[in-house]
């Protein structure tokens, strides 16, 4: 038989929201036992079962066979059902004791237990513990786990897991066990243990109720002196959390470990963080501004999960988004709380625009709780992290604050200790609030993103205004009609002539398809200022004219909408350029000429409000992408802000070097709004520019200020530009992080020979297919750059494909995440859009795909 012919054996089935059951055993204690070995790792598994209904006890696994099972001490009699491993039990509670071997060094998945540079670790989340043991590897059974490691001494010092550590020693032929004890049942997904020659920053915490709780940040030891921003922030939101949510910790112990091989951010394992270490290390030669907020913000989140997440989990993974929108929006709140919240909003809404807008709006869409999945590593996905946190953002807004708190006090109270589902929390909310949630709920079954079209009438003899909504909520894949959803929309109308408020801002309820709202008591032709704060995470369509757009730039009082409006002026205008060719720029100039101009505003604001939106957000505006169009009256655009605002922009940039290397807030906004005036300068095509970003790379007192300077220097062709890259690989070329910022850099570059560049670093010594990290910095900043993966030959189409079959056989679940840039064809033209669905099909033509990949590309073939 001719394998190469042979179709995928059967298309994997998905797992259907709709036929939850509950478990059939539960497993309230399980003692687990590992003779540690990144070749041959054995475990042993004693699980106290319970009868919970009918049936015999199923455990999942996955590539585990046993060496054997015993069942109250007596060899017993089993069976393999696929993966799962089944045991006929007469009585209601028996012990059932699995013996398996596992080679962690040979787990490239990064699924399970693993070997990362000479640690052994695991990830659990969703279902990587039925790769360590057989077990019900689902988050409605939750046990207490008793853990013993042993391990080489030498080569593991170091042994950690859940809980609380109880005990350890020494045994023979140099090897040596601790015993760790977790008091709070837990599902299986969080479960962890480190084992590693690692060292450790200590500090404590004291609790609102006097309990002391050790912190420990577990690192190699060259990294120790780039551990303290991280543990502040833990620090900090250990305070937070019980100001805000009145959420305190609950053990002795919260370690976090830094590991350099992982799938994603970070993980919560009870009491053990695992973190990928681009979100624990930093210090200023090699974090830049950016980073820092980003150690702090997954800090912070993991941190949180210890409530929303833990404490309560999930009762299966269709309400994922219960844990994960909601801890995303207490990071977010946490964040805004730390520095800026407008500047933080405004980040939020860029990321949502980025990431999620793109994927409600194509083939993968989903709700925030979905209905099937094949593949749940697939669902860990902007829509339910970042439009589930929008959710949680809207019922805030809806409610207030004071019975927002209320109802989260009664779900804490509530499911304490058990999984819960999403239904539970909108129960909870309501019910301590009063305010019925009913029509709300659609926003957790439909997806896609709704359009929201506002007309103002002015009857100006009348004193009138008049403002009319509609809103259309689009179809998507599996869900053709849709509903309108409530809303809250911040609103506000300023007067044209007065340049001031007309009316206090209101929250207005759009409740149906179509509403009417009638303002009394006008007295000049009023600007409307809506959804100001972001207040729904909708598309806002609107006739106001550029003088209106302009006019908010310069006079709204919310930080967000008046960022909005400004780049809602720069979106119409390029729209606008793509189409004709020679749109009128100056409105746009005027207005950024006035922003860089006024004193009341703070520099990371100005930063913020003056960049761009990226050209993947204008192709989004587009019924048809047309790439190249969007590239030139970007680059048109830029280049006219460049050139005809040079003299603002010098000044700009020689009055925010007053920043200094200051990591305040105040230093790192002058050195954010320095950085933005450096890449005007160059893109004027002033002849100094490189000179100038060259010059400010070697005198580089910060990975901030060298990151910009190379990102400047990046756009250019250039001696300069050369010079500084080989400087900056020399230089890191012994720190992972740091060098995945050199391939980052480039592959983002906005240049039409980034294609080449990228080909070319995919065969550098560097390029490690192994580490997830190095992978997005090259593959994934490709993909999300419009100008060089749409280039017309559609080489950028070919080496994504052939980097997702070549990842496929390494790391499903990183590989499946590069597919939905692929995904869009039906965005493109006719031309493109078939090179694109060719890639598609060839990559599903291809032996042995994971289910993970092969998810995406059937979804995305539609
Ligand atoms: N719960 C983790 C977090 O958001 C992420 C786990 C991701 N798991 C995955 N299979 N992608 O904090
Ligand atoms: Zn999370």
């Amino acid at each position: 038989m001719d394998i190469r012919t042979q179709p995928l054996a059967a298309a994997p089935a998905p797992v259907l929201r709709a036929d939850y059951a509950p478990p059939v055993w539960q497993v309230p204690e399980i003692a687990l036992e590992f003779d540690l070995d990144p070749a041959r790792t054995q475990v042993t598994g004693r699980l106290s079962v319970v009868r919970a209904g009918d049936g015999p006890l199923r455990l999942d696994g996955d590539g585990l066979t046993a060496d054997s099972v015993m069942v109250d001490g007596v060899a017993a009699d089993w069976a393999m059902d696929g993966d799962q491993l089944v045991v006929d039990l007469p009585g209601n509670a028996h012990l059932v004791e699995i013996r398996v071997t596992i080679a962690p060094e040979a787990n490239t998945q990064l699924m399970g237990l693993y070997a990362s540079d000479g640690l052994l670790c695991t990830q659990c989340e969703a279902e990587g513990f039925r790769r360590i043991m057989f077990f019900p590897d689902r988050p409605d059974v939750l046990a207490r786990y008793a853990v013993r490691l042993v391990a080489d001494r030498a080569r593991y010092p170091v042994l950690l897991s859940n809980g609380d550590h109880v005990d350890s020693g020494t045994l023979p032929d140099g090897r040596h066990y601790a015993d760790w004890r977790d008091p709070f049942p837990k599902p299986s997904y969080l479960f962890a243990l480190v084992a590693g020659d690692l060292a450790v920053n200590r500090d404590s915490f004291v609790t609102g109720s006097g309990k002391v709780v050790e912190l420990g940040i577990w690192v190699r030891e060259h990294d120790l002196g780039r551990t303290g921003h991280a543990m502040h922030a833990l620090k900090t939101a250990m305070a937070w959390d019980e100001r805000v949510y009145g959420r305190e910790y609950d053990l002795g112990v919260f370690n976090i470990v830094a590991v350099s091989d992982f799938n994603f951010g970070a993980m919560e394992n009870k009491g053990l963080n695992i973190f990928n270490s681009r979100y624990v290390l930093a210090d200023p030669d090699t974090a830049t501004d950016q980073d820092y907020d980003a150690v702090a913000t997954v800090v912070a989140h993991e941190y949180f999960h210890n409530w929303s997440g833990n404490r309560v989990t999930c009762r299966d993974w269709f309400q994922l988004s219960l844990k994960e929108g909601f801890t995303v929006f207490r990071d977010q709140q946490y964040s805004a709380d730390q520095g800026s919240a407008a500047v933080k909003r405004i980040e939020d809404v860029r990321v949502l625009r980025a990431a999620q807008f793109p994927e409600d709006g194509g083939p993968l869409a989903h709700p925030i709780r979905p209905d099937s999945y094949i593949e749940i590593s697939n669902f860990y996905t902007a829509t339910i992290y970042n439009k589930g946190a929008e959710v949680i953002r809207m019922m805030h807004t809806m409610l207030g604050e004071a019975a927002f708190r209320a109802g989260s006090d009664l779900y804490f109270d509530r499911h304490d200790g058990t999984a819960a589902t999403c239904e539970d929390f909108v129960a909870a909310m309501e019910d301590a609030s009063g305010h019925d949630l009913g029509l709300f709920r659609l926003w957790y079954r439909q997806a896609g993103t709704p359009r929201v079209h506002a007309a103002l009438d002015f009857d100006a003899p009348g004193g009138r205004a008049r403002l009319r909504l509609q809103q259309v909520v689009p179809a998507t894949p599996g869900q053709p009609d849709k509903q309108a959803m409530p809303m809250p929309l911040r609103i506000a109308l300023f007067g044209e002539v007065s340049g001031t408020k007309l009316l206090p801002e209101q929250t207005v309820m759009l409740d149906g398809a179509h509403q009417e709202i009638l303002f009394e008591g006008i007295g000049e032709r009023p600007v409307l200022s809506i959804n100001r704060g972001f207040s729904a995470p909708v598309t806002i369509e609107s006739d106001r004219s550029a003088a209106d757009l302009a006019f908010l730039s310069a006079h709204d009082d919310d930080p967000f909408a008046r960022y909005e409006a400004m780049q809602q002026l720069m979106v119409d205008t390029l729209v606008d350029d793509v189409a004709t060719g020679n749109a009128d720029l100056a409105p746009v100039i005027a207005a950024v000429k006035a922003t860089l101009a006024d004193p009341a505003l703070e520099p990371a604001f100005v930063a913020e409000a003056v960049l761009l939106p990226f050209e993947a957000y204008l192709g989004d505006q587009m019924p048809v992408v047309d790439p190249q169009a969007v590239t030139r009256a970007w680059d048109r655009l830029r280049g006219a802000l460049g050139a005809e605002l040079i003299a603002d922009w010098r000044g700009v940039y020689a009055g925010m070097a007053a920043g200094g290397n200051s990591l305040e807030a105040a230093g790192r906004g002058m050195r954010r709004l320095r950085g933005v005036a450096l890449g005007y300068i160059v893109a004027s095509g002033a002849a100094d520019g490189p000179a100038l970003a060259k010059a400010q790379y070697e005198a580089a007192g910060t990975m901030t200020d060298r990151q910009t300077a190379l990102t400047a220097l990046a756009m250019t062709a250039s001696a300069e530009r050369d010079a500084a890259f080989a400087a900056f690989h020399a230089r890191y070329a012994d720190n992972a992080l740091v060098l995945d910022k050199w391939f980052q850099t480039q592959a983002l570059a906005p240049r039409s020979d980034t294609i080449d560049v990228v080909e070319r670093l995919a065969r550098h010594p560097d390029f490690v297919m192994t580490n997830p990290n190095r992978l997005r910095s090259l593959v994934g900043a490709f993909a999300v750059n419009q100008r060089a993966f749409h280039d017309p030959s559609g080489r950028g189409y070919r080496f994504l494909g052939d980097m997702v079959v070549a990842i496929d056989r390494i790391n499903p679940q990183t590989a499946a995440k590069l597919v939905p840039p692929l995904g869009r064809w039906s965005r493109f033209d006719a031309a493109r859009g078939a090179m694109m669905r060719a890639e598609l099909e060839r990559v599903l033509g291809t032996e042995g795909l994971s289910k993970d990949v092969f998810e995406q590309l059937s979804k995305s073939l539609g």
